[in-house]
């Protein structure tokens, strides 16, 4: 290569470089999250912005001591490759897992993938053509939205309220695009402490929408890796476990383990298993066995129940700070959710308030959010914004949370002042 062109290999795109990309391509777009994350490590900024879990309350230790001898004694199967569908042992304890939330599972439906974002994909490469509808909660997961974006999904957002999605809004978003003779291929939702909302979906609702789904012929994917972070009680049963031929379940180890392992998993109806395990074969080939070695050592020999319990009085402490700091100081024209488990809050401010502009203001007074645009396809959620306990000690969500009222107050009056002139 001449200097000349190293020059412009390393200062420019290579020629036409959109022309060479796939067609798909077009559909790759970083998310609003993704460049929060550039700002949202500064120390000096409280983050209410991203959702990893909090693991100042894991046993670093006992990782080690379990990881050191995974490589010691069982180095030579841990390090190796090993099956496409996941280590057969973790797929056991994970029905035991799953069984908590009252879903009775047979190994052999269960696909273990890396972290419960793979499961979505492969499910998306494997059920939408372009143009294809996809119902989602309104507002639903970026992450998801992302994923059936690249795969050019028809993403149409049904109606929720504080207990999660409407049934009668569902029944009527079907009718409509029926009507349109468009073809809708699964329901994606979050029954539990959803993200972005925060919201519970009662268990009769749960009933009610399996039933619509059943008739309509559309599959549930039923995403829940909150599940089992309810602060008071336990959530009611997954979906799955009143239907095991129409809901793909999707299960993730991220939030009550650690996110670093990246171990997620499918339980999907038998008719599918086969095309999901050739589809992630040919992504990621095997997950890693690594890592389910390392989780089904420390599901099998430590108190993981525990664990989690204890993860649930630190969020619960996290969402108490929140919830005071809101009541205390944001303005009454704004409305939130009282998320019962997980990490979210959703912020509803009056509409004629845009939070994706308002965040420079909100950076400069020293805390970060998600505006609610992030969480729709349509463009729809500007005047609603994400936060997220999970992560600050109570002292710094209180200060973020004062900060941020200062900045909706500011905006709230010089609105008012622009209306008035
Ligand atoms: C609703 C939802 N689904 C899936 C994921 C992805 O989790 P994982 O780490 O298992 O890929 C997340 C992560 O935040 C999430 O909130």
């Amino acid at each position: 290569m001449s200097s000349e062109d190293l020059e412009r290999y390393r200062t420019h795109e290579p020629e036409n470089l959109q022309e060479r990309f796939a067609h798909r391509a077009a559909h790759m777009k970083p998310s609003e999250i993704r460049s929060l994350f550039a700002v949202a490590p500064r120390p000096e900024i409280v983050s209410l912005a991203g959702g990893m879990p909090n693991l100042t309350a894991l046993p670093m230790d006992l990782f080690a001591s379990i990881v050191e001898n995974l490589v010691r004694e069982h180095g030579q199967e841990a390090l190796q490759y090993g099956s496409g569908q996941g280590h057969p042992k973790l797929r056991e304890q994970i029905c035991d897992v799953m069984a908590l939330e009252g879903i009775r599972a047979n190994p052999d439906d269960v696909l273990v993938t890396t972290g419960s974002q793979q499961a979505l994909d492969l499910i998306s490469r494997i059920f939408i053509d372009p143009g294809d509808v996809v119902l989602v909660e309104a507002p639903s997961y970026v992450g998801a939205l992302g994923t059936f974006a690249q795969y050019e999904a028809s993403v149409v957002h049904v109606e929720m309220d504080q207990d999660g999605l409407v049934p009668e809004a569902l029944r009527q978003a079907i009718k409509t695009l029926r009507y349109q003779g468009r073809r809708i291929k699964f329901l994606y939702l979050i029954p539990n402490y959803q993200n972005p909302a925060g919201v519970l979906l009662p268990a009769e609702r749960r009933s009610e929408i399996l039933d619509i789904c059943r008739a309509e012929k559309i599959f549930i994917v039923e995403d829940n890796p909150y599940g089992l972070l309810g602060f008071d009680r336990p959530s009611p049963n997954a979906m799955r476990a009143e239907d095991s031929e129409n809901v793909i379940y999707l299960g993730s180890f991220s939030k009550t383990i650690a996110p670093g392992f990246r171990i997620g998993w499918a339980l999907v109806p038998q008719a599918l298993r086969e095309k999901l395990v050739i589809a992630s074969e040919s992504s990621i080939l095997c997950p890693s066995n690594f890592s389910q070695m390392a989780i089904s050592s420390y599901l099998a020999d430590q108190p993981w129940r525990d664990q989690i319990t204890s993860f649930c009085g630190l969020y619960k402490a996290r969402r108490d700070a929140m919830l005071e700091s809101l009541d205390t100081h944001f303005p009454k024209s704004a409305t939130w959710t009282r998320p019962a488990g997980g990490f979210y809050v959703w912020i509803t401010l009056p509409p004629e308030i845009d939070t994706k502009a308002m965040m420079p203001k909100a950076i400069a007074a020293k805390v970060a959010y998600v505006p609610g645009t992030a969480f729709y396809a349509d463009g729809l959620g500007s005047w609603s914004l994400r936060l997220s306990y999970c992560h600050p000690t109570p002292e710094r969500i209180r200060d973020g949370v004062k900060a941020l009222s200062g900045v909706v107050n500011q905006e709230i009056e010089r609105r008012s002042g622009l209306a008035l002139n």
